[in-house]
């Protein structure tokens, strides 16, 4: 059997004296949807950034294709394929949405620039529209629509977005999402942090869910849209 894409084996991140990780074991397979649901202060976005050893885990280990890059530099990890689309999107405000996309090569190289922005605006419309307009005068969608296609330039064998749903009405949530099921079916995997359980379980092929810095509940996307304390706590009841 091929071990997972990425695998995380009992990690602890501590900040300080605070735990923000509890030996969290994790592992997302080749193709996969993998959603993490979980409400503030969880420690979504301390478990993807951990990936790239900031914060660095402070016991157990972090595995990709199999080889530990525990504490490896973020460099090391995004030259060999992990992208992220960090939370609240952080485009570069001063630039272009070009100049933005072309930043994403940054870990690969400008050889296929001029051939992926075009898949990118083909995946994105709306940035083709707007290919020349500073990144800080654009709607929150369409930044959020940057920060993901920025992230796609460096041909990530694995894709991390970090709520993308964030603050973002619902109609282009639902682009958005319908974006990511395009981009799941042409085969890239992608481990996703959402507060918006209904539309991350929809979309995952499986989901975890965490609290307070633990894995509680692990199950498929429709498994956990049907479980009740996930109901409860991350669906309104419903
Ligand atoms: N740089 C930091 N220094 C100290 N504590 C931190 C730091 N970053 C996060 N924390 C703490 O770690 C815990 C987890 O935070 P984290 O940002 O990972 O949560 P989250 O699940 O992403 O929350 P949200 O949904 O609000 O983005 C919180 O208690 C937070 O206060
Ligand atoms: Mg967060």
């Amino acid at each position: 059997m091929s071990s997972p894409l990425l695998e995380f084996k009992n990690v602890d991140v501590h900040y300080g004296p605070i735990q923000a990780l509890k030996s969290v074991s994790l592992h997302i397979d080749q193709g996969e949807t993998v959603s993490l649901i979980g409400a503030n202060g969880a420690g979504k976005s301390t478990l993807l950034m951990s990936i790239f050893g900031q914060p660095r885990a402070s016991g157990g280990q972090i595995l990709y294709q199999g080889t530990d890059i525990t504490g490896k530099s973020a460099h090391y990890v995004a030259s060999n394929g992990i992208a992220q689309s960090p939370e609240g999107r952080r485009v570069f405000p001063d630039m272009s949405v070009e100049e933005n996309l072309l930043m994403g090569t940054i870990p690969i190289g400008m050889g296929h620039a001029d051939e992926d922005i075009q898949r990118m605006f083909e995946l994105f419309p709306r940035l083709k529209e707007r290919r020349n307009q500073r990144a800080m005068t654009m709607s929150g969608g369409e930044q959020q629509m940057l920060a993901i296609a920025r992230a796609l330039m460096s041909r990530p064998k694995l894709l991390l977005l970090d709520e993308p749903s964030l603050g973002l009405a619902p109609i282009v949530v639902k682009q958005i999402f319908a974006t990511l099921r395009e981009l799941a079916q042409t085969g890239m995997t992608i481990f996703l942090v959402e507060q918006n359980a209904n539309h991350a379980l929809k979309l995952s092929d499986r989901a975890y869910v965490m609290v307070t810095g633990e894995i509680r509940l692990t199950g498929t996307g429709a498994e956990l849209l049907g479980n009740e304390e996930v109901r409860n706590a991350y669906l309104g009841g419903h």
